[in-house]
């Protein structure tokens, strides 16, 4: 796993984040298990294809992709103490894991690793759910997490052709492949994934 990203190494201009690519690989593989490390590396690749593809800055992507689920194996106690502690919206105490690792999960990634750039964390905040207002950094972690090359599901061959030809229907294919499988399965679905349905989905098709 060492060499994977030993072999591949993006210079740094220590603008976001103040050590090198590695010294970030080795404080998120810190910070999660394996399984999801690998994950998180597949999501900076298929990032940084992403936004050489959308005039997107490849450094603000990279950090952002290996950053993205920092704080997913966090504890329920941790994310509502942050909840409190930065005055979040109360709201967010009544959500879970899956909302509060990228909402909440931007404020322990400041605190910790001292980035503190908006993009990145607005990227990270948005990398679940979406937003109205996704900037084409957001698109692409929110498309990379999706197709990077580790994923498995049924149409994950037709999302990678569409996340390379064009992002804008990529992320309408994969806020709406989401929303399927929640309803599906009754789970419930927090309100800013309609609003990026109805703006994403809706708009573009
Ligand atoms: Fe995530
Ligand atoms: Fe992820």
């Amino acid at each position: 796993m060492k060499g994977d990203y030993m072999m591949f190494d993006l210079k740094y201009h220590k603008k976001y984040f103040a050590g090198s690519r590695v010294e970030l690989c080795t404080k998120v593989q810190q910070s999660v298990g394996e399984k999801r490390y690998r994950h998180i590396l597949g999501v900076e690749k298929a990032a940084i294809e992403l936004a050489g593809k959308n005039a997107v800055d490849v450094e603000k992507a990279s950090i952002a992709a290996l950053v993205h689920d920092y704080a997913k194996e966090r504890s329920a106690e941790e994310f509502k103490k942050v909840i409190d502690r930065k005055h979040l919206d109360p709201d967010l105490l009544k959500w879970n894991n899956f909302i509060w690792h990228g909402v909440v999960g931007a404020e322990i990634i400041e605190d910790e690793l001292k980035i503190s750039d908006p993009e990145i964390l607005n990227a990270v905040r948005r990398h679940t759910v979406g937003s109205v207002k996704m900037t084409q950094l957001d698109k692409v972690i929110y498309v990379a997490d999706f197709v990077e090359e580790g994923r498995v599901f049924p149409d994950v061959d037709f999302a990678r052709t569409i996340a390379f030809k064009n992002l804008d229907q990529a992320v309408a294919f994969e806020t709406k492949h989401t929303l399927q499988y929640l309803l599906s399965a009754n789970k419930t679905i927090y309100p800013t994934a309609i609003e990026t349905y109805n703006r994403w989905v809706v708009a573009v098709n």
